[in-house]
């Protein structure tokens, strides 16, 4: 049965919690955000009470890992990220009625005792059994900790909790070939206590829930998972870490142990509403115990096994919470025909968006949403981008609304005329418009945000086609009065614009209610009201002036855009060239065969009729002689003059195109191929000084 929403009385909505290991993307953006946004948005127009609830996600091992590489401490980074974070969702206009974070005390709390009551319930298994653990590093490898071979489809790079090619779940000592991300070590395996839910309890409790009851309201990307990890059976499944990272395990046995990260991030949403409670004076318990609250979560997809059969399954254990009406899961967003990745730095972090087209927000959730991944993995190019924004916003919405504005200016000092006697187009026109809320709820309730921006949209093109198909600019010499009724016609659906953009669009439908002066309105336009009456404004109101709503966005701003990226994929390749291996060994007999000295190069001339090589001459401290090097790519001649360097003396001489070069200069070559001096340190050594 599909779920109507109209049978609840209240929903709390909840997007997954971004790891404060990174800034945020437009993947997460387009997959999590921006839809999350629009229904709660959506939801608040309508008149329902609705709770929006987000924070960040702190603990797993990622965190520790991440502050190791950037030479900070775990509580540094979280703070760095959880500030950048929050700062980027508010300007990005997403309207979370809390966003907390998973470090604060009402969450130690809140999952703390989330734990004992399971635990004192007696629903955890207590094992002692083998995990894997890297000797070298002492630590156990769980999670980030470990990679090797996905046991179900074979993909080399799988994680010790999940594989993220094809999105199973998995124990770390289920990977084939598994080796330690800390050391590259062989784990050895080792003893081990944890406590584990045994979710091979909850299979009928699953299948009945989602099997049967939600065959049908489900996304069929979402059910199939379900599906497919129920029906291989399940195991239990360790909810604690041998870590330092991370929420106490707060029951006896539990010292130098932690809550796995995905045991208590969940119970962020829980904590969130409490701490938003707290702070508005309201009681939390309805937002996630009462029967009649419809509890939604907004993921990706690699978060599902975790939304819909592990939470689940802890909100059932636990008693006394409701379990989510539905998840809506969007599939992955690609860039530029690439996954997206923070590591690899391949993205379009929404912090620099926001300095890089400022006062934008609405182009990059248009284009979020006309593109989202709803149904299948999509891509974001910058071309599309430019072109969804210069011939879609701009062209098509922009263009209508300052049609209609200039006009009313022109014709009538931007004062509503009279709609007087309607004709049929009129009439058909307006009547269209008071079916749109109705159209794009329907979509919206569906989950089907790409549609209900296409709806939008649709309106914006009636109103296009309508001043075309109706001309005032003709009509105004001989009919005025006529031209009084279109522009009234027009003006009510740019009127409809604003209330109805404002769950994709909230900064462009702001601006709209400022130009068609929304606030000296007696009665509001609203999503309610259109259906009704489709007139929100009375002639005789008057107008501000026409402002443009959208901006074209040129060719060398995508331009910039797509050279950074360029710039990326070159490190990226760079970084993934493997290093030569090791060379046989000599032993020191052989090394010390080498004469090796501390130069100056005193001249250095292209060779002529070559692409390559720079003849120079060099003081080695026993003698001046000529050296030939084949570096012209990677230096001008006249930068290397009185330049220090590391040189072969000993080497047989050999000529090159007839100039005897005596002897070698030693150079570093990176995986690029691009050559760098070894040089010893300034002033540290004579010429002739032997290198040993
Ligand atoms: N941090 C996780 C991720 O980015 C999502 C956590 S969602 C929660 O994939 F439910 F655990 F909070
Ligand atoms: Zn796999």
């Amino acid at each position: 049965m599909t779920h109507q929403e109209g049978s609840f009385s209240r929903t709390t909505v909840t997007a997954a919690l971004p790891y404060t290991n990174g800034p945020i993307h437009i993947g997460h953006l387009a997959g999590v955000y921006v839809p999350a946004d629009i229904y709660c948005r959506f939801l608040r127009l309508t008149g329902k009470d609705v709770l929006f609830v987000c924070g960040s996600d702190e603990h797993g091992v990622a965190i520790p890992m991440k502050a190791k590489k950037e030479g900070i401490t775990p509580r540094e980074l979280i703070d760095k990220y959880h500030k950048m974070i929050e700062a980027s969702f508010g300007e990005f206009g997403i309207t979370f009625d809390n966003y907390s974070r998973t470090s604060s005390k009402i969450h130690t709390e809140t999952a703390s005792d989330f734990f004992k009551q399971l635990y004192e319930q007696g629903d955890f298994l207590e094992e002692t059994g083998a995990q894997l653990y890297d000797a070298e590093a002492e630590q156990f490898l769980a999670d980030r900790f470990v990679t090797g071979t996905c046991p179900k489809c074979g993909y080399e790079e799988a994680y010790g909790d999940q594989c993220e090619h094809c999105g199973s779940s998995l124990n770390a000592t289920d990977l084939i070939r598994p080796k330690s991300v800390i050391t590259g070590a062989v784990p050895i395996l080792k003893e081990t206590r944890h406590w584990y839910l045994p979710l091979d309890q909850y299979e009928g409790f699953l299948k009945q829930w989602i099997l049967k009851g939600h065959k049908n309201d489900w996304k069929p990307n979402v059910y199939g998972q379900c599906k497919s990890w129920i029906d291989d059976g399940l195991k239990p499944r360790a909810v604690t870490r041998d870590l330092d990272w991370g929420i106490p395990v707060p029951v006896p046995g539990g010292e130098g142990k932690v809550l796995y990260v995905w045991f208590d991030a969940p119970i962020g949403y829980i904590s969130s509403t409490r701490e938003w409670a707290a702070r508005e004076g309201k009681d939390w318990e309805p937002y996630w115990k009462d029967p009649k609250t419809r509890l939604l979560h907004f993921i990706g997809k690699d978060n599902i096994v975790f939304h819909c059969i592990i939470f689940p399954s802890m909100l059932k254990a636990h008693g006394g919470y409701i379990l989510p009406d539905n998840v809506p899961a969007n599939e992955f967003l690609n860039l530029e025909g690439k996954k997206l990745s923070t590591s690899r730095n391949w993205a379009v972090w929404l912090h620099e968006y926001l300095q890089d087209f400022p006062d934008m927000q609405d182009v990059l959730r248009y284009v979020l949403t006309a593109n989202a991944p709803e149904t299948k993995d999509n891509d974001f190019t910058w071309k599309d981008f430019q072109a969804r924004n210069n011939n879609e916003l701009v062209a098509i919405f922009g263009n209508f609304v300052n049609r209609v504005v200039v006009l009313t200016h022109k014709y009538f000092d931007g004062v509503v005329p009279a709609g007087t006697s309607l004709n049929k187009t009129d009439q058909e026109v307006l009547l269209a418009l008071s079916d749109f809320p109705q159209r794009i709820s329907d979509s919206l309730e569906r989950f089907r945000f790409r549609e209900g921006l296409q709806e939008l949209m649709s309106l914006a093109r009636l109103g296009n086609k309508y001043l075309a198909d109706e001309e005032p600019w003709k009509v105004i010499k001989e009919d005025p009065e006529r031209v009084g009724t279109i522009l009234n016609t027009a003006l009510q659906l740019a009127a409809g614009l604003a209330v109805l953009a404002e769950p994709f669009l909230p900064f462009t439908a702001e601006k709209l209610k400022q130009i068609l002066n929304f606030k000296s309105l007696k009665s509001l336009p609203s999503w309610g009201s259109l259906p009704e009456h489709a007139n929100s404004l009375p002639s005789g109101h008057l107008i501000a002036p026409a402002e443009l709503l959208f901006r074209k966005i040129e060719d060398s701003e995508v331009d910039a855009q797509l050279e950074k990226l360029m710039q990326t994929k070159k490190e990226n390749e760079m970084s993934d060239t493997p290093l030569l291996p090791q060379k046989e060994t000599i032993d020191y007999e052989t090394f010390s065969k080498l004469d090796l000295r501390v130069g100056t190069i005193l001249s250095a001339e292209k060779m002529p009729k070559t692409k390559k090589l720079i003849v120079m001459k060099v003081d080695t401290g026993l003698d001046t002689r000529t050296i030939i090097s084949g570096i012209a790519e990677h230096y001008e001649p006249e930068s290397l003059i009185g330049k220090k360097v590391t040189v072969l003396v000993n080497l047989a001489p050999r000529p090159l195109r007839g100039v005897e070069s005596q002897g070698m200069l030693l150079l570093a070559e990176n995986p690029d191929g691009k050559l760098t001096f070894v040089t010893p340190e300034e002033g540290a050594s004579t010429n002739g000084a032997p290198i040993t």
